[in-house]
């Protein structure tokens, strides 16, 4: 088959990582990809977001698949786009991907198909949004509607805080036109976990949890960030948890979304909480996360390619998936100052020697060749260094040797990937 990877991330390279060994792979384009992508793909020069130029390539390559890594070209309708040039799309259609565009439509979606989640209310009325908070009383989150970057989620410790949420994203807006209305929910108590499933539009098939790390600073310190290290399987995450949130979450979600006439079909990531009254939903994305996706690819055993042609094809019922019983850990490497300003440009080195630790894997995310060649920064997150294990605690030890191989003055990490588990 050939494909066309959509993206230039950790997650995409992580996936390129997947596809090439797949026995089904004849050829593998990434648009845009990344110096780390090219040894695995041909990179094209086209933006994840320009949709029509996407599709004209893959028409004229006659690509079997695209595949799409990020959420930005689902939500512009690149599934949609794909669907009327006769192409496979693995993930959701612009009106399935409001699963991820929009929290107020995946609380209405979630509330129908009776998923358990936080309480919640919306508003268009900063006044009235003020006075709901003030009836509730805190701790409790305030969030923007639309699409912001994954920084539009305020955990308010006090009604001031949370009045302070309200105004900046609604009267000073922000996070822009994502902050005409805003949800104000009921702060779920617990621990953090994403659940992945791979979803034909009707049949859903379980992937594997892993958590992530949103804070930049050690002991979950500091601004919320895209993530800065994961691990799987979370063993908090137990198979009894995992049927629920298959029975409870997953499989009612894709029969609403069927029955709305805009049946999903990619990848469900389920940000859930486990509570004490068990797991509920937090929201949803329309793609896989990263770096959960690296973690998630060391553990895959059986063929990428084959279960994402499956989920495309609607025969998901007749698929399977392997995982490895072993653990997968990977610290992200950032540039010195993200998720604020950082400088760009700051030559990268011992790539290789890092790769020679013992079941280490290094996956690049914002990277770019610099003058001469040399690997240099190009944005906030720049490397994914993961390692498997037969233990949480082997895995973490190689991906930390491997971090340690890695010679970049301006990059950091956190020391404690995995601390919840370890
Ligand atoms: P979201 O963008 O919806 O994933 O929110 C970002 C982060 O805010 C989540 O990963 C949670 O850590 C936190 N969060 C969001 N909603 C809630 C909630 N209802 N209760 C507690 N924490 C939440
Ligand atoms: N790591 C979280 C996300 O991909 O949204």
């Amino acid at each position: 088959m050939k494909v066309l990877l959509v993206g230039g991330g950790g997650r995409e390279h992580a996936l390129a990582w997947a596809l090439s060994g797949s026995p089904l792979l004849s050829k593998l384009w990434c648009a845009p990809g990344n110096p780390g992508i090219a040894a695995l793909a041909e990179c094209v020069d086209i933006g994840a977001e320009d949709v029509d130029a996407l599709v004209a390539f893959a028409q004229r390559q006659a690509v079997d698949l695209v595949v799409a890594g990020p959420e930005a070209p689902l939500t512009l309708g690149l599934a949609d786009a794909c669907a009327a040039a006769g192409l496979r799309c693995f993930g959701p259609s612009a009106a399935a991907a409001k699963l991820e565009g929009s929290k107020a439509f995946t609380r209405e979606v979630a509330t129908a198909a009776g998923v358990p989640g936080a309480e919640w209310a919306q508003f268009t009325d900063p006044a009235a949004a003020r006075a709901y908070v003030r009836q509730k009383g805190a701790p409790i989150v305030v969030k923007a509607d639309g699409l912001a970057a994954g920084k539009g989620v305020v955990v308010a410790e006090t009604v001031e805080e949370a009045e302070n949420a309200i105004g900046a994203i609604m009267e000073n807006r922000v996070h822009g036109a994502a902050g005409a209305t805003v949800l104000i929910e009921e702060c779920l108590i617990g621990q953090e976990v994403s659940f992945f499933a791979l979803c034909d539009g009707e049949v859903a098939l379980p992937m594997v949890a892993a958590q992530d790390h949103k804070r930049v600073g050690d002991g979950d310190t500091g601004p919320n960030t895209g993530g800065m290290g994961a691990y799987s399987p979370p063993p908090a995450f137990t198979r009894d948890i995992e049927a629920q949130v298959m029975e409870r979450i997953i499989r009612p979600t894709l029969a609403e979304m069927a029955r709305r006439g805009t049946p999903f079909r990619g990848v469900l990531f389920a940000g859930l909480m486990l509570t004490e009254q068990g797991p509920k939903l937090i929201e949803f994305n329309v793609r896989f996360g990263d770096p959960e996706c690296q973690v998630l690819m060391l553990r895959l055993r059986s063929d990428l390619l084959a279960a994402l042609r499956a989920a495309c094809d609607g025969t998901l019922q007749q698929a399977e998936l392997r995982w490895s019983p072993e653990a997968a850990m990977v610290v992200v490497m950032a540039a010195r100052g993200y998720p604020g300003a950082y400088r760009k440009g700051s030559v990268i080195e011992g790539l290789e020697q890092a790769a020679q630790v013992p079941a280490a894997q290094l996956f690049q995310a914002g990277t770019a060749r610099g003058e001469n060649g040399a690997l240099v920064a190009a944005g906030g997150r720049v490397l994914g260094v993961a390692a498997s294990g037969e233990t949480l605690q082997a895995a973490r030890d190689a991906a930390y040797r491997a971090v340690d191989a890695v010679r970049w003055p301006d990059g950091f990490c956190r020391r404690d990937i995995g601390w919840r588990a370890l």
